[in-house]
């Protein structure tokens, strides 16, 4: 092995991926090379979630695996979610790691590997308090065509069954020209795609002179020359305003999407999760998004099994379901975690009955995606060409309103069509993806 290496695996979300784009970054920046296993590497770091029980176990199992290796001067750490609410225990339960870091630290990340070098042990970076947020000039962007920018770093809201402010500290905001001056270079770099990033994107605060609210940065990120998608995740019901749907309809290069995680469909539920918002109130922004100039896909995160759901209040989420008919949804059964006040309330749901609903409500919507990507059949959409399935020998692409529309065209031997866009007429839909053929290359 010639050099320093590293070998990274990231979970969880895009923040987590984008954070992992960032420390590739510094760590090639210290002249670290990336190799694809861990077994090449001389430093391996995991970048962890712990938004759910299954996510945290992934590392220790991995940990595990490796445990041997640690011996032969293999270094590892443990950053992200996981490391944040362990914290010390990481090293109690798995020795050969020498460093625990969360993302809040990241801005201390260089010291950290300095001091990792330089042969001493247990290094940790575990403090939320943090007005800053982690911009680094050295980041190693994964997709040459669309670039994730984080605006808000932590998130202030209390929900009663989150990790994430725990994990990942207070809101702090990254000023505005911060984020128009690293678009506009990206788009001077060919980026077409941008992806605003953070917990709760809608309680943006623009900490600089021209207080930039959402709506506002949002708008003025749509107007960069050479930006020709802006995308944004994670939006929050309550803080969802409609001048955000007024920034969209005004802005033609503002994708097509929202996500608006719900997580229940019952008010009584709701309160008892302290997402501040009534079913009315998300109702309201349903309205606001179906009366818009454009027609927006929206998409949600819905929870089942949450301590003192009844069967009422699951066919409420039920019943929204069938109101909303949602292009996509992710959907999961509650899972108590560390420190989170949903813990006091136990976990009174039987797994099995969990599971039950999970299935209800995962069929339920398979079928509206099933109708409502038939509807598409015949229609044109532009597509961003992402990426290449050479066995099917199809393109990838992906449309504003976030539908994967592959269509046939030549491989190796034509043109790329890579970060292009496409007209592509559709032929053929299934619940979770549509397929069809170019018109033209836009
Ligand atoms: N149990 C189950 N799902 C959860 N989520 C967040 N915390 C939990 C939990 N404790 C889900 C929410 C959130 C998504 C990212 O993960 O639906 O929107
Ligand atoms: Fe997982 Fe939440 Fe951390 Fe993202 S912020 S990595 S989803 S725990």
């Amino acid at each position: 092995m010639s050099g320093k290496t590293f070998y990274i695996e990231t979970f969880g979300c895009q923040m987590n991926a984008h954070d992992s784009e960032k420390v590739i970054g510094t760590l090639m920046d210290r002249g670290y090379s990336q190799v694809e296993r861990p077994e090449d590497a001389g430093l391996v770091l995991y970048n962890t979630c712990s938004i759910r029980d299954k996510a945290e176990q992934k590392v220790f199992h991995r940990l595990q695996q490796f445990q041997r290796a640690a011996g032969k001067g293999k270094l590892f750490a443990v950053l992200g979610c996981v490391a944040q609410q362990e914290g010390e225990k990481i090293f109690d339960r798995a020795p050969h790691v020498g460093l625990v870091a969360g993302s809040a630290s990241y801005t201390r990340l260089g010291e950290m590997l300095g001091r990792l070098e330089s042969g001493e042990r247990r290094v940790t970076g575990l403090s939320l308090v943090t007005d800053e947020t982690f911009d680094t000039p050295f980041t190693r962007r994964d997709n040459p065509h669309r670039a994730y920018i984080t605006i808000i770093e932590g998130c202030d809201k209390s929900c009663a069954y989150c990790v994430v402010p725990f994990t990942r500290g207070p809101e702090r905001s990254r000023a505005s020209h911060s984020v128009m001056a690293e678009t506009r270079r990206l788009a001077g770099q060919g980026y077409s795609e941008i992806q605003l990033l953070g917990q709760n994107v809608n309680s943006y605060r623009d900490p600089s002179h021209a207080r930039w609210d959402f709506a506002t940065l949002l708008g003025r990120v749509a107007e960069i020359p050479g930006i020709c998608r802006v995308r944004y995740t994670t939006s929050h019901p309550r803080d969802f305003g409609k001048d955000i749907v007024d920034a969209m309809d005004a802005h033609a290069t503002i994708c097509d999407h929202v996500h608006l995680p719900v997580q229940s469909g019952s008010t009584r539920v709701l309160a008892a999760m302290d997402r501040l918002y009534t079913r009315e109130d998300y109702d309201q922004r349903i309205a606001w998004l179906k009366n818009a100039r454009r027609r927006y896909s929206i998409t949600t995160d819905i929870i089942v099994g949450f301590p003192g759901e009844t069967e009422s209040d699951f066919e409420e989420t039920l019943d929204l379901l069938d109101a909303v008919e949602y292009d996509s949804l992710f959907s999961f059964k509650y899972s108590p975690r560390p420190n989170t006040s949903a813990l006091s309330l136990g976990d009174r749901i039987p797994e099995e009955e969990k599971q039950r609903r999970l299935a209800i409500l995962q069929e339920k919507q398979r079928a509206i995606q099933i109708r409502r990507n038939a509807e598409l059949i015949g229609s044109v959409r532009e597509v961003l060409v992402e990426g290449r399935n050479q066995a099917l020998e199809q393109w990838i692409g992906r449309t504003s309103d976030n539908r994967t529309l592959n269509f046939a065209g030549a491989g190796a031997n034509g043109p790329s069509l890579l970060g292009k866009y496409v007209s592509v007429r559709v032929t053929r839909s299934g619940p979770n993806s549509l397929v069809g053929e170019s018109v033209t290359v836009v």
